[in-house]
């Protein structure tokens, strides 16, 4: 969360610096705040809430220097406020920075006991202070960093700007993503490379504790003990269109709509459509992956968010068809209550931005553990995909949509690929059973087009639920992690109080609930377990709930019952939660539209949660 960008160059600086401030919205958008060299001075330009309001304060304001930082914020020490945003200025220092500071107390007490001025409620504050005194010591930006460094305890990526060198930016990171693009001519320091990707493609990717030290044209890579390292460039082939709306009124609609090609290019690279095998390729780990998979006893998902509910899913779809125990934890539960890790268990980890902080600790920790990891991330080169042993890619495109959409459905076909791949390496997978499944999976797309067009009962739907007190989510098998997503999603753009729940526990509780201003959405294909659900329905709509059930064709019991029925196409079970999903974030989309709340960007939350 926040988002930092950093330039110096020969282009101006507040163009580039808002620009890619506005691709890191999604990081946090508490307040903004730019700094920029102005006839030899440092400018500071904050305000509170999105980066529109920084662009209407800036308004033609011109800076006539090369160098400058930005920053989009997500709260964490003091209040969403001017006060607190970002750049901070201390002396002829400038910082902008992601993450918390730890030790911050401790910190505090120093400085005050040496009577410095603390002027907001933040940690990054602090951090100017103390490479302020340093500077005041060493008059070298670098040194003034480097030692700044070892004295904080946290997850930070911080840039920092002096005064009296306007051509000098260094920037280190201990937890949140830092990335420097390199130009032509130009350079730029950035937390996403969609920051600076319409200005370049290279970039290197900093590791815990490096630092960038960047002066003019030079750039030069230090461990934190000062000593000058070797870096990778990084080319990407990624183009900015992916980050463009594209005629749809928002981002999330658009990546909704996106489904149907993100799954296939998710499942693309490991399936055969003549002969209908599985086979990944590339997975990365030193063994061949059929070595891999068929030396574990054990599976275990960490996940957090939309992630962790795919993760639930996936428990389902492998136990199922590969015979093997798999645990799903969240990541945040999972790094603390010391888990115990047996040999031979292979870790997945689910992230879609591939930053996520407590995602991140808990595959470190399973590598300390000897485990074998699997990440499946969105974005290549991130931190997660980086520490996994093997890789899995959703090839969804840029997400930029807040709450998670077509990374879900593009990890849940994945899920599928990976259910079938481990099953075969474990020689429980039938000819037969591997056919139909690959058939199965090549048949998402279109049924997805389908579920697609029906968009306006969605948004009919929607309507119908807006004036509830409440909602409850139901699903039973590897539906269950479906409706525990559709509550999620409703919770999110909607900021209504929705829960999700397996249908069967409804008399363990919820069933206290109902009443008429209870609405029930009920994902409920006509599988096995069909009959059970219409049971823990007739219950509910005896006390006066009311149903909204999305269902499989023309299934009249289901129908009769619903205030609202929703036709799905008939899919296999593997399948069908990629398309019970899609209803249920179209419902929660309208929803929120219709409230006319801001679907991009909920209130209090970010995409990249690099804080724990
Ligand atoms: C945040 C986002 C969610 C996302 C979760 C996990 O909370 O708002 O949409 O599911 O983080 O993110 P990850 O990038 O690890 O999948």
């Amino acid at each position: 969360m926040c988002g930092i960008v950093g330039y110096l160059g020969f282009q101006d600086p507040k163009k580039i610096i808002v620009d890619g401030l506005k691709k890191l919205e999604y990081r946090g958008y508490d307040s903004a705040g730019i700094a920029v060299m102005n006839d030899g001075k440092i400018k500071t330009v904050r305000a509170e809430g999105k980066i529109k309001f920084l662009e209407d304060k800036l308004g033609q304001e011109h800076f006539n220097g090369h160098l400058g930082i930005g920053h989009t914020r997500w709260a964490t020490h003091g209040a969403p406020s001017e006060r607190n945003a970002h750049p901070h200025r201390v002396g002829d220092i400038s910082l902008v920075h992601n993450g918390i500071i730890e030790n911050y107390l401790e910190i505090k007490k120093g400085l005050l006991a040496r009577g410095a001025i603390i002027k907001s409620d933040t940690d990054s504050e602090l951090v100017a202070h103390l490479v302020n005194e340093e500077i005041l010591r060493t008059n070298n930006l670098f040194e003034a960093v480097q030692k700044t460094l070892s004295k904080l305890v946290g997850a930070f990526s911080i840039v920092v700007i002096w005064e009296k060198s306007p051509d000098e930016l260094v920037a280190f990171k201990d937890g949140p993503p830092l990335i420097v693009g390199l130009g032509e001519k130009e350079n730029f320091i950035v937390s996403d490379v969609q920051a600076a990707l319409q200005y370049t493609k290279n970039f290197v990717y900093l590791e815990d504790r490096e630092i960038v030290h960047i002066k003019n044209k030079e750039v030069r890579y230090f461990s934190a003990d000062g000593k000058p390292i070797e870096k990778k460039v990084n080319h990407l082939d990624w183009t900015t269109e992916l980050t463009e709306k594209m005629g749809f009124k928002h981002y999330m609609l658009k990546e909704i709509y996106e489904q149907p090609r993100a799954v296939a290019a998710a499942i693309g690279p490991h399936l055969n459509p003549e002969t209908h095998e599985v086979e990944i390729k590339n997975l990365g780990f030193k063994k061949t992956s059929k070595e891999v998979f068929s030396g574990i006893d054990q599976i275990l998902f960490v996940a957090c968010g939309t992630s962790y509910y795919a993760a639930m899913v996936g428990k389902y779809l492998i136990e199922q068809n590969a015979r093997i125990p798999v645990e799903v934890d969240i990541a945040s539960e999972f790094r603390y209550r010391k888990p115990i890790i047996k040999k031979n268990t292979l870790v997945i980890t689910i992230s879609q931005s591939g930053e996520t902080a407590d995602t991140l600790a808990a595959i470190r920790l399973a590598k300390e553990h000897g485990a074998i990891t699997l990440s499946i991330t969105n974005v290549q080169k991130s931190s997660i995909d980086r520490e996994a042993d093997g890789h899995l890619y959703m090839s969804s495109g840029v997400e930029v949509g807040v709450a998670s959409t077509k990374a879900f459905t593009s990890t849940l076909a994945l899920l599928n690929v990976l259910a079938l791949e481990i099953a075969k390496a474990r020689s429980v997978l039938s000819k037969e059973d591997e056919i139909e499944g690959v058939k199965n999976l090549l048949a998402v797309p279109s049924q997805l087009e389908a579920v697609l067009s029906f968009d306006k009962y969605f948004s009919e739907a929607a309507q119908k639920l807006k004036d509830f007190k409440g909602f409850l989510y139901l699903g039973r098998g590897v539906n269950y992690p479906i409706a525990l997503e559709g509550a999620l999603k409703l919770k999110e753009l909607a900021y209504l109080h929705a829960e999700g729940y397996a249908a069967g526990e409804m008399k363990h509780g919820p069933l206290a609930l109902i009443d008429s201003r209870m609405a029930i959405v009920v994902v409920a294909p006509t599988d096995d377990l069909i009959e059970k659900t219409v049971s823990n329905l007739q219950e509910a709509k005896a006390r006066g709930g009311k149903i909204i059930s999305i269902g499989t064709g023309e299934n009249e019991a289901l129908k009769s019952m619903s205030e609202y029925y929703l036709s799905l196409p008939s899919a296999s079970w593997m399948t069908n939660p990629l398309i019970a999903t899609v209803p249920l974030q179209l419902m929660a989309y309208h929803l929120a539209d219709n409230l006319g709340l801001d679907v991009d960007q909920p209130r209090n939350l970010a995409k990249s949660v690099t804080v724990e």
